[in-house]
């Protein structure tokens, strides 16, 4: 018997329990422990019906993605669920954490399914590139119907318990509890009842109702925009499809052909790197795993911006209570107004009640005194980039908050250590660089300075956690990782529209590759008077920043999206950029007072140059420590600026694109067009040598 999944019996009921840490995945021990338990249960005259149940803190989450990619040893899941299925003695599923992907799949192979109310449900796989192969897209609809189904599986996001009952998933929701008992309690209850072995394959009225529906049109149209660039959701369409007209023997064997098609595509190993590494950065490189972290109840956010704004939201929304502090009452009266449009925007979605907003609202507490910063576990400035301004705040804040509370700036190019000079306390002293929308951006790059104790990194990641944020830790230096990849785009953005290009065109190539937008409207919705000051500030260090039309803009009041004109034009209340003939005539002008030869420009080099420019960085970047790992720079990209992930990230990309073709046109742009930004860096040049690539560097 295998040692992960066992049989015992309990008076009439034979149990099948999974014990698989952490989640219970269907790897191959589990599946040959299955059929094995299977078998025993049926030749055990003493059992007159069979559970399975899993130990641990969930049902079975999957199949085991580290086994995806290698050959699949024998018994597949999907012949594991058919040996449930064909049991001749009635097996129940007892749910508790969540069954997801293949793990729900195997429940639906039961013949009954409990759960207890805190369950979740979902098939999850299009979320890494896949679709349910293990008889998923075939048995669910039997189920719920054709829409329930699609809704599921083309977005992959888990439902409750209750809400799985009234779709027909599961037969039973019980208070939460022992889940054994539950199941136990359930199971007998079958036996006494006489309740026949009921196989979800042989259901037929949903599908009769549903045959021949437009459900299915409706939802491709959908996902043509929804999932613009993806080939998992389409796949997973045609494979629901495929239950309503096919017989079930055939829909699982082309459900079988559609999973492989999905397996074999680069996107589903872009999805399946985007999945580890989320999970891998949360382990930072040298920090012991029982390093002590602080306690944060209350939160102080110095700056009513749109930053501070949105930064103090997250920690509303986590339920924690929060000082937004600013230096006047009209400033903190307008941030405040604009949190409240934030969670009444969220409201008319539906994601909000009106009582929530309320709640909401109270635990955010304007002030403009710094005396209410006293109590405060964790305080972070966000106010604008500017150096003096950043350190008067910290020596503030060291003077009044109490000892031990993290004293964190959310700047996105300064020098952190400089602001812990202003303290006497460095080691408390740490970044937290959230990204815009605050509110809604998943990634936290949180910095480390020369002095920032062990402590406090454990912490500002816990943190991170605590607010739903994916938290990496990177070091310090200019623009730290995120932006100073973004910094060299944005040059190469701005050189190539100086050269010839449109903005249009520029964003377009990227959004092409997958961005949600490119560089010229990702500017705009972050304000360009952002970027003017970062500009400014260099410029005020010293470092050449040649003079462009983007400041022109700015000098002109157009500051973006806030102000409805920026790069682009935007209707009343529209976020959708439009092209500006003003802003063309202004670039042209540009071009002609710099005396700027124009030319036509293909798509190709404008891919190159705003990407390969950022992966020669990335080298660096790695190189100087400021990144642990390529794959921090991947979740990095995937959370804070919206590259694909189903890519993988910007190295995971970059090494199915091949260093060495990287590498040859970095040698050649270096050589058109100089700059520090294409001089190749020593890492790629070495990778390319080895004949290695960034994955090989984790
Ligand atoms: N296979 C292998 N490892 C898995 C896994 C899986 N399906 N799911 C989670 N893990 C691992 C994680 O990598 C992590 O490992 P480390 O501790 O070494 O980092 C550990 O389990 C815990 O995971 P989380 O940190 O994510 O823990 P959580 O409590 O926050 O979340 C979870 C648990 C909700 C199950 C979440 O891990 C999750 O969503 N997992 C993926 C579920 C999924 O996509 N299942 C479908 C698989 S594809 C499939 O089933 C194909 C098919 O049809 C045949």
């Amino acid at each position: 018997m295998s040692e992960v999944v066992t049989y015992t019996r309990e008076d009439r009921v034979g149990v099948i329990c999974v014990n698989y840490p952490p989640v219970n995945a269907l790897g191959h021990g589990v599946r040959s422990g299955l059929v094995a338990a299977l078998e025993q249960g049926l030749a055990d005259a003493g059992a007159g019906v069979l559970l399975l149940v899993c130990e641990g803190r969930t049902f079975m989450a999957g199949a085991d993605i580290r086994e995806f990619g290698k050959p699949m040893l024998e018994p597949t899941l999907p012949e594991v669920i058919h040996r449930f299925e064909n049991s001749t003695k009635p097996v129940v599923a007892a749910i508790h954490g969540t069954a997801l992907g293949g793990g729900l799949e195997t429940a639906l192979g039961c013949h009954y399914r409990v759960a207890v109310a805190s369950a979740r449900v979902g098939l999850p796989e299009v979320k890494l590139g896949l679709l349910p192969g293990a008889g998923g897209t075939q048995r669910l609809p039997r189920l719920t119907g054709a829409a329930k189904a699609l809704e599921m599986i083309t977005r992959g996001d888990p439902i409750g318990a209750e809400e799985a009952l009234a779709l027909g998933i599961v037969d039973a929701v019980e208070p939460d509890g022992d889940i054994r008992q539950v199941g136990l309690a359930f199971a007998r209850r079958v036996l006494a009842e006489g309740r026949p072995v009921r196989r979800v394959r042989d259901l037929t009225d949903k599908l009769e109702a549903d045959r021949g529906s437009e459900v299915f049109q409706q939802f491709r149209d959908a996902l043509k925009i929804r999932a613009r660039g993806l080939f998992s959701p389409f796949k997973c369409v045609d494979a629901v499809e495929a239950a309503f007209t096919l017989p079930f023997d055939e829909g699982m064997k082309r459900e079988r052909a559609l999973f492989l098609d999905c397996m074999a595509s680069p996107q589903r190993a872009g999805l399946v790197h985007a999945f580890f590494a989320e999970r891998q950065v949360a382990k930072v490189k040298g920090l012991a795993k029982e390093t002590p972290v602080r306690e944060v109840r209350r939160v102080g956010v110095v700056g009513a911006g749109t930053m501070g704004g949105g930064i103090a939201m997250n920690f509303a929304n986590a339920g924690m209570p929060v000082v937004l502090l600013d230096a006047s009452q009209d400033a903190l009266d307008r941030g405040l107004a604009v949190i409240r449009r934030n969670y009444e925007h969220s409201a008319r979605k539906g994601k909000l009640s009106p009582a929530q907003i309320e709640e909401r609202m109270a635990r955010i507490q304007p002030s403009l005194d710094y005396d209410d910063l006293r109590d405060v576990d964790l305080v972070i400035e966000a106010v604008f980039e500017d150096l003096a301004v950043k350190q008067a705040i910290f020596a503030r804040l060291d003077a009044v908050c109490k000892p031990g509370a993290i004293l964190a700036s959310n700047t996105s190019t300064l020098d952190i250590d400089a602001i812990a000079s202003a303290t006497r306390r460095p080691e408390d002293v740490v970044g937290m660089h959230f990204f815009s929308p605050a509110n809604v951006m998943k990634l936290l790059e949180n910095v480390r300075g020369r002095r920032t104790s062990d402590e406090v990194k454990a912490t500002v990641m816990a943190v991170a956690r605590r607010i739903g944020k994916v938290g990496v830790m990177v070091g310090n230096g200019y623009g730290f990782v995120g932006n100073r990849m973004l910094h060299v785009r944005g040059a190469e953005a701005l050189a190539l529209v100086n050269e010839g290009a449109s903005p249009q065109q520029v964003d377009r190539v990227l959004t092409d590759l997958g961005f949600p937008m490119g560089p010229f409207a990702m500017a705009d919705l972050a304000g360009l008077d952002v970027g003017y000051r970062i500009r400014e500030e260099r410029r005020k260090a010293g470092v050449v920043v040649p003079d462009s039309w983007m400041d022109t803009l700015v000098a002109r009041g157009r500051l973006g999206q806030k102000t409805q004109a920026g790069v682009y034009r935007y209707e009343d209340g529209s976020r959708t950029p439009l092209p500006d003939p003003d802003v063309a005539t202004l670039i042209e002008d540009f071009r002609r007072a710099q005396g700027i030869a124009t030319r036509t420009i293909d798509d190709q080099e404008i891919l190159e140059r705003c990407l390969y420019v950022m992966i020669n960085e990335a080298a660096r970047i790695l190189e100087e420590g400021i990144a642990d790992r390529p794959l921090d720079i991947d979740v990095i990209w995937i959370h804070g600026y919206g590259f694909p992930a189903y890519r993988g990230g910007p190295l995971f990309w970059a090494d199915q694109v091949g260093l060495d073709t990287i590498l040859a046109a970095v040698r050649g742009y270096h050589e058109r067009l100089g700059g520090e930004s294409w001089r190749p860096a020593p890492l790629l040049e070495r990778l390319v040598r080895e004949g290695r690539c960034f994955g090989d560097l984790t």
